[in-house]
């Protein structure tokens, strides 16, 4: 048996009896190490004749494919058996209280999300959602929207790809497309989520906040919509009136189109919501475009319907007193201290919703 033959056999039974990861390490760098046994091995073929070193170098290299699989079959072994060491070691017994814990406190942003829905879902919606990335045709060619709107340009709309097919969604109203596609009418949802445009100052940040509304059905009309809106802003703001008006607008997606603004005061440098004389658009809205019906395979002469889209970051602003939009997404704890919610405080529409 020559020396090298003899290293073999002892390396073989070395990897055999490894207990460790550590230990294979060390034993792998002494066999394919830099001067581990098969290097050294290799070096001796310079002295050979050239017959000899066909015959030499074969046999070193088939000797280093057994060493190799042995070796790479035993480190599993010792990788696995350490993995399941280390989980039957690290049992966390989760009945035992926490010692010293801080209670987080809800984003006004996920606390108004909870009390939309609270009180939509109390007539009747049922809470749908979509994903953040979007393709060009939910959130633009199915909703009517012209191949040459403003809204498609490159300044406003975060576009994923060269071909302008996969983009971040600018708004909800993707929702309402995915929400026909896979059903059947009557539908009743809304759907809260992130929306992305790029812009950025005091009232604009590139990720915000929306909440789109769909009810379609037969014979649904305008006044619903109004009646709907109605609700839903007495409700939120928790008061008994509000002024609101409904001011033509323009959408591709709606016809007729409207926007809402509800009226306000300032008194003793705070808002004051429902009356007074000045105005604020919090929502647009309107009758679901015969178009994005037949785009969503509705036939538009039995169904029809409205739809809303609400700016869900503006109305926790307003209902709170927060006067940065950026402040929402600094995440400051201080700040989230001083203006979140206790998250075992859920809003009810019995108990109150932001009491
Ligand atoms: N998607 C619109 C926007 O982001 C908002 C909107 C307006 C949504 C009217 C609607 C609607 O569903 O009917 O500005």
């Amino acid at each position: 048996m020559s020396e090298f033959e003899k290293k073999l056999f002892e390396f073989k039974e070395k990897i055999k009896v490894a207990k460790n990861l550590s230990e294979l390490t060390k034993i792998s760098s002494e066999i394919f190490g830099k001067n581990g046994i098969i290097n050294l091995e290799f070096k001796k073929l310079g002295s050979l004749s050239p017959d000899e070193r066909k015959n030499f170098a074969a046999n070193i290299n088939s000797s280093k494919k057994e060493l190799s699989e042995l070796f790479s079959k035993k480190s599993n072994e010792v990788l696995d058996k350490e993995i399941i060491e280390k989980v039957n070691k690290e049992k966390i017994d989760i009945t035992l209280p926490e010692k010293d814990f801080e209670i987080g406190k809800v984003h006004p942003v996920s606390q108004v999300i909870d009390e939309i829905s609270c009180i939509f879902s109390e007539i009747g919606f049922s809470v749908e959602e979509g994903p953040d990335v979007e393709n060009e045709y939910n959130n633009f060619t199915a909703l009517n929207t012209p191949e040459n709107h403003p809204a498609k340009d490159m300044h406003d709309t975060f576009y994923l790809d060269q071909d302008m097919k996969t983009l971040l969604r600018t708004h909800t109203s993707p929702v309402q497309v995915r929400t026909m596609l896979k059903g059947r009418p009557p539908f009743k949802i809304i759907a809260p989520g992130r929306t992305y445009r790029s812009d950025s100052d005091q009232t604009h940040t590139p990720m915000f906040h929306q909440l789109e509304g769909l009810h379609i059905d037969k014979d649904i009309n305008m006044g619903h919509l109004k009646g709907c809106l109605n609700y839903f802003i007495k409700a939120f703001f928790e008061v008994e009136k509000i002024k609101m008006r409904f001011r033509p607008s323009h959408f591709p997606f709606t016809e007729p189109s409207a926007e809402v603004d509800i009226g306000y005061r300032i008194e003793n440098n705070k808002i004051i919501i429902g009356e007074g004389d000045k105005w604020l658009e919090i929502l647009g809205c309107g009758m679901v475009h015969p178009n994005v019906l037949k785009n969503c395979k509705v036939d538009p002469n039995k169904f029809q319907g409205f739809a809303f889209g609400i700016g869900i970051d503006r109305l926790a602003m307003l209902k709170y007193g927060i006067n940065d939009l950026r402040s929402f997404f600094e995440c400051d704890y201080r700040w989230l201290n001083h203006y979140g919610f206790d998250p075992l405080d859920v809003p009810t529409n019995y108990r109150g919703l932001s009491r």
